[in-house]
């Protein structure tokens, strides 16, 4: 349809059905299962009639009740607009893959693509029109349990991760490729900077912080055509993003330069009563309105008092229109009034859906995904060493995370089950933890006497990472480094696994394990790539895109950190004035960009093209990388720069760019960058981005603990 003949459709409509465009209601609604609904309904001040006039559902899967919904949906609409699926493929649709905090340490980002690709091909051949993810939000404190859902607390990276989930998600053409879904780019905005880590809790990001750091994700899925944005929970100078009018008008809209369809998250309209910024739903509605929040995700406000309010203030129904066209344009964007039932294949689901193909991707990027933390040389294991398996996490099948969508537990095969699939059944032989406790006897156990090796699942249960999952508490579970200390007594060589939605606190855990593997909540094929890294037939090349803290108390940490005017490496450790602690030191137990290989690699002959570059031209960074060690590995190169004089402080190393490299024992091979103007540029205390004249340091190396060795200036 063209612009006009959706125009011509939205005059057509009378204000209670461009009322009913803009209100999702969950999946229960519509669900013969559901015993009884009155309760909800009256919450959501739903008549079976309204319910029937509303834009879209989220939550309805499965191509047979799809369609089933959009058909008898598209006989009780008068004007017969088709119904929007949504719905949170965050990480996987049937085939789950590692949480987005693993797809982090990939440092891929064609990975991430085909990984949003394939669960978007199982999503569309359901039915579903829309994704809400990517999940953009900038993060640095794992205290908030949602780091599992980010890709990490560094801008540069998660631009790339945003770009690479949108394109995964939508494609080319999303009219005609009935495999892709929308993507929608959450949440708006600085979701992941909660006060105390307490999710939901209110935002004290300064303006400058905010736009350098966690706004550049947002508009990177912006710019890669995400067709929504979906409001966040919190407040953004004291004002909840969901009313935020400026947030969401004057940045969004005009800066940023998003046109698409703008959804609140859950309840979140309604939030703006106990936020303390509404009097009731009714004045909910009106900042919503303003602020340009186009569909309402269940809460009652819009459906409650948006007939009245557009009835008696005619300006406001101009806005009413503005929205229900960005809706309308959506379902056109999707050809959904061309073919209402777009993708829906109940044939099609059953293949493509959980198919090896896809399973096979999910093991690559999950063996990707892990990363190697210690190695004492404890790893790779040799088939012929006699490990013994034990800890909580031996034989869980809770390996999807928190947001594994329609992933079935049930067909994620264990580590157990891994290792008898890999060395032949029963081949490692299986303690339980608990018999490691009754006391000294307990060290009798014959197959505890006769192991070399001791592999110790650990980690949390999915509910322990995620929404609603903040943490005062972020070491692992007493019990679990108690088992540690009991291992340690045997003198075996102790290898640990951990199973993890956030950065932990392993303070206590590092000194206790001879290998300690992060694995992440690793998706349908996780303890198969757990297992090809632990027994060597993938050397492991994961690196941390979320700092490891040595304690909560250092939170929040990330490695861009300011200098401040009395760094503490400036001074003599005796120096008592330095921006430092008494009983820490301020370095993370694992750093930003950090990780182990099963080899090593050397980097020489840092080389620069020239030291002086101005807008016209570009600086070559270039170095060699030898593999100095035995196997062959992938190593993630990573060029830092640090700006040295600027308008407003400047981090003392920022990430400009990386490429990962694959080499054989012994190879080597020059890297280069190109460094230019543009990504010298930096929000100043205006908030326009520009570059300064002046001078920078530059690093190239394996982590973000990297010395910055070279110097050039920019000059004008
Ligand atoms: C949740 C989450 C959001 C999710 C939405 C729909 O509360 O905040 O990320 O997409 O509701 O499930």
């Amino acid at each position: 349809m063209l612009t006009t003949e959706l125009r011509e459709l939205l005059n057509q409509m009378t204000i209670e059905e461009k009322v009913g465009q803009t209100i999702q209601l969950s999946a229960d609604f519509f669900s013969e299962e559901t015993e009884d609904i009155t309760g909800p309904m009256n919450e959501m001040a739903m008549t079976e009639e309204k319910k029937f006039q509303i834009g879209s559902v989220l939550g309805v899967t499965g191509a047979e009740k799809t369609i089933k919904l959009q058909k008898e949906y598209m006989e009780k609409h008068r004007l017969s607009i088709p119904l929007l699926f949504m719905a949170d493929v965050i990480h996987g649709d049937h085939t789950i893959f590692p949480i987005p905090l693993g797809l982090g340490a990939t440092w891929d980002p064609e990975m991430i693509k085909e990984a949003a690709s394939i669960s978007a091909k199982e999503a569309a051949a359901q039915g579903l029109h829309v994704t809400f993810s990517p999940m953009v939000d900038l993060v640095r404190d794992p205290r908030w349990g949602r780091v599992l859902e980010s890709t990490g607390e560094d801008k540069t990276l998660n631009k790339h991760y945003a770009r690479a989930f949108v394109e995964g998600y939508q494609g080319a053409d999303l009219k005609e490729d009935l495999t892709k879904l929308a993507a929608c780019v959450k949440h708006f905005a600085g979701y992941g900077a909660p006060r105390g880590g307490r999710d939901y809790n209110s935002v004290d990001l300064n303006e400058n912080t905010f736009r350098e750091h966690y706004l550049p994700a947002y508009q990177e899925g912006i710019d890669a055509g995400a067709k929504l944005v979906m409001t966040a929970f919190n407040t953004i100078d004291n004002i909840p993003a969901t009313g935020n009018k400026r947030l969401m008008r004057e940045i969004l809209r005009k800066e940023m330069n998003f046109n698409g369809v703008l959804i609140s998250d859950w309840g979140a309209i309604g939030e703006l009563v106990p936020h303390g910024v509404a009097q009731d739903n009714k004045q909910a509605a009106e900042l919503a309105l303003e602020a340009g929040v186009d569909i309402e995700m269940m809460s009652a406000a819009y459906s409650e008092h948006l007939v009245e309010l557009v009835k008696t203030d005619k300006s406001l129904e101009t806005l009413l229109d503005e929205t229900v066209m960005n809706i309308l344009v959506l379902k056109e964007e999707l050809g959904l009034f061309d073919n209402p039932y777009r993708g829906a294949d109940a044939e099609i689901e059953k293949i493509a859906i959980f198919s090896s193909e896809n399973k096979e991707v999910a093991l690559k990027a999950a063996e990707k995904s892990l990363v190697l933390l210690e190695n004492k040389k404890a790893l790779p294991l040799d088939r012929s060493e006699k490990v013994v398996l034990t800890g909580p996490m031996k034989n869980s099948h809770d390996l999807l995370g928190a947001w594994s969508w329609k992933g079935d537990k049930t067909k994620t095969p264990t580590l157990k089950e891994a290792m008898d699939n890999h060395l032949g059944k029963d081949t490692v032989k299986v303690i339980d933890e608990t018999e490691i406790f009754n006391g000294a006897q307990s060290f009798l156990i014959a197959e505890l006497q006769e192991a070399d090796t001791v592999l110790v699942a650990l980690g949390e249960t999915s509910e322990m990472s995620g929404e609603a999952t903040s943490r005062t508490n972020i070491q692992l579970p007493k019990i679990q480094i108690e088992l540690l200390k009991e291992l340690r007594k045997l003198n075996k060589k102790v290898v640990a696994v951990l199973f993890n939605g956030r950065p932990l606190d392993l303070s206590e855990v590092t000194p206790l394990v001879d290998g300690l593997v992060e694995a992440w909540f690793p998706g349908s094929k996780g303890a198969d790539a757990i297992v090809n890294v632990l027994y060597g037939v993938i050397n492991p090349s994961g690196r941390l895109s979320m700092t490891f803290p040595r304690s909560v108390g250092q939170i929040p940490i990330f490695y861009n950190q300011d200098n401040t005017g009395r760094p503490s490496e400036q001074g003599k450790p005796a120096d008592k004035y330095l921006s430092k602690y008494l009983d820490s030191e301020n370095t993370p137990l694992y750093p930003f960009g950090y990780g182990l290989s099963y080899t090593t690699f050397e980097y020489t002959n840092l080389r620069l093209s020239k030291t002086e570059v101005t807008s016209a031209d570009s600086i070559e960074a270039s170095v060699t990388v030898r593999n100095t060690g035995l196997s062959e590995g992938t190593e993630t190169v990573q060029l830092y720069i640090r700006d040295k004089v600027g308008e407003v402080v400047r981090p003392v190393k920022e990430l400009h760019d990386f490429k990962q490299i694959r080499l054989k024992a012994g190879e080597s091979r020059i890297v280069n960058f190109t460094i230019s103007e543009d990504q010298l540029r930096y929000t100043h205390a205006d908030h326009t981005v520009k570059s300064d004249a002046g001078e920078f340091l530059l690093g190239i190396g394996a982590d973000s603990t990297i010395e910055l060795t070279h110097s050039f200036n920019l000059i004008n």
